[in-house]
């Protein structure tokens, strides 16, 4: 689908399709009354006749109208009229990218009239994101398509020119974020068959070749044995797949040697619990646990896209959990890279494993900040549902910089207390930590663990266990918290 935005006269532009938002109620916009006079008070009689109400994602269409050029009119309701249209633009994209599979419209022209200097630039972002967003299809494997939209050229067309240039940035920003989300979906949703550590290793290398503004370097098992990244390698030792960690480097800042933002994310490709076994029952989505990995590498596309003025490390921490003959033990004391020792209790900690000793390793970019992504815990959907991503950290602006991107991008995250007396929970009696503590607060005292390894930089973990991927009939990965991440380095980059 492709994009565009002009400064049109709708009524008379040839289109295969016209999208008219019609407000709750009686007053609707000057265009939508310039079109009705023109064609015979099609839309106020629609009203009248109680046939069309403008509740918010209602749509209908209409063919052959009098005096429009357009050959198809789409009516899509936008609520009431005193509701912020930024809020309503998910229902409004989602409605019309449904209908759009029924619909043989190649080009479609859908008018914004009733946008303004304040909600241009979020309307339009909001519009790409969520469109793409439900135009997405997962269907490599499938012999029997979904089907899909036809449409080609999605054209906005804005009256007042002086909200030509914040829409056009809306759709810039709204592209690379559409863009990144669905590259991350696709990479999260492929099979753990598919998708190993030597795959997302290949990504990367894909990616590199689109951007040559990307450096990417690899760490096979030999090498994190060289950096002491015993924990890490604990993790992969009972599968047939190499742990490999892939770091993808970007340089945007006009001072290369500024202090990057580092983000790290949790790249099991395959999570069965290792010798502390896991259930049966879902553990396929177990294939969802590099979720963290696959919005690195979303991001990082989006970055190098963007071309934006920071310099950004990304880190997927590819790795398998498997209870092969080598597999790690509940008991086993591991040396961390941080020469920290940790007693397994439950290989199906393992997450926290992989992360501490890649924290470490990131001490050697001097960072700004360092952000961790990880499909966690469990604990995490009890606490906060599939709604919220949790969010803890060690330093409160980093934490709160987060939350806005958050609240900006539309892309929920609350705070969980990272406290100190967490910390009890999780002494060794023969080690210096433990890597499982029990049900109680078993997110944050994951994000305890890792705060051990994390004293050098300020640093924010994000524990997406409920958020990065749905489950059930609707099954697949969401692409989130790509767009917060993206709208937190847009801030960066003011
Ligand atoms: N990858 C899982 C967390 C998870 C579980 C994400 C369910 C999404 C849905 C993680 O590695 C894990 O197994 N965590 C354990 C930790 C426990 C053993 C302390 C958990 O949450 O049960
Ligand atoms: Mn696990
Ligand atoms: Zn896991």
């Amino acid at each position: 689908m492709n994009f565009e935005i002009k400064s049109s006269d709708i009524v008379k532009q040839k289109t295969d399709c016209l999208v008219l938002s019609i407000w709750q109620g009686k007053t609707q916009s000057q265009q939508v009354q310039d079109f009705d006079q023109l064609t015979n008070n099609t839309i106020a009689n629609l009203i009248t006749a109680g046939d069309f109400s403008g509740k918010l994602g209602e749509t209908l269409v209409l063919y052959n109208v009098a005096n429009i050029a357009a050959k198809k009119v789409l009516l899509v309701g936008f609520g009431e009229r005193k509701s912020n249209p930024i809020e309503n633009v998910d229902k409004i994209a989602k409605s019309i990218a449904n209908l759009l599979t029924l619909l043989n419209s190649k080009q479609l022209v859908i008018s914004l009239a009733h946008l303004n200097k304040t909600n241009s630039y979020g309307f339009v972002k909001r519009f790409v994101e969520t469109m793409t967003y439900h135009s997405y299809r997962f269907d490599e494997f499938q012999s029997t398509k979904a089907p899909v939209i036809k449409t080609e050229n999605i054209q906005f067309s804005i009256v007042d020119k002086t909200l030509i240039a914040p829409a056009e940035l809306g759709l810039k920003h709204g592209l690379a974020v559409a863009n990144a989300v669905s590259a991350t979906r696709t990479l999260a949703n492929q099979p753990s068959n598919v998708c190993n550590a030597q795959f997302l290793a290949d990504k990367a290398k894909e990616l590199n070749q689109h951007f040559n503004t990307l450096k990417i370097s690899y760490y096979d098992e030999k090498a994190l044995a060289k950096l002491g990244m015993n924990a890490y390698l604990a993790v992969g030792q009972g599968s047939q797949n190499e742990s490999i960690m892939t770091v993808i480097e970007y340089q945007g800042a006009k001072d290369k040697n500024a202090a990057p933002i580092v983000l790290v994310g949790k790249g099991l490709t395959f999570d069965s619990g290792g010798i502390s076994i896991k259930p049966a029952a879902g553990m396929d989505e177990m294939k969802y646990d590099m979720c963290g990995a696959a919005t690195v590498y979303g991001v990082m596309q989006a970055v190098a896209e963007l071309n934006l003025p920071i310099n950004v490390v990304g880190v997927m921490a590819g790795c398998e959990n498997m209870p092969g003959t080598g597999a790690y033990r509940p008991g086993d004391i591991l040396t961390t890279m941080s020469g920290k020792t940790v007693e397994v209790i439950n290989t199906d900690a393992e997450g926290r494993l992989v992360l501490c000793d890649v924290l470490t390793f990131v001490e050697r970019f001097k960072p700004e900040a360092v952000i961790d992504i990880a499909t966690l815990t469990g604990a995490c959907i009890v606490a906060l549902g599939h709604h919220y991503t949790g969010v803890m950290g060690n330093h409160s602006q980093l934490v709160d910089q987060l939350l806005t991107a958050s609240n900006q991008a539309n892309d929920k995250a609350w705070q969980l207390p990272l406290d100190n007396d967490f910390q009890e929970q999780i002494k060794s009696t023969c080690a210096d930590i433990m890597n499982s503590s029990g049900r109680d607060g078993g997110t944050i005292t994951a994000a305890c663990f890792l705060s051990h390894f994390t004293h050098n930089y300020h640093w924010a973990h994000l524990d997406i266990a409920g958020t990065a991927w749905v489950s059930g009939g609707k099954k697949g990965a969401t692409g989130r918290p790509v767009a917060m991440l993206i709208q937190y380095l847009l801030e960066q980059s003011r």
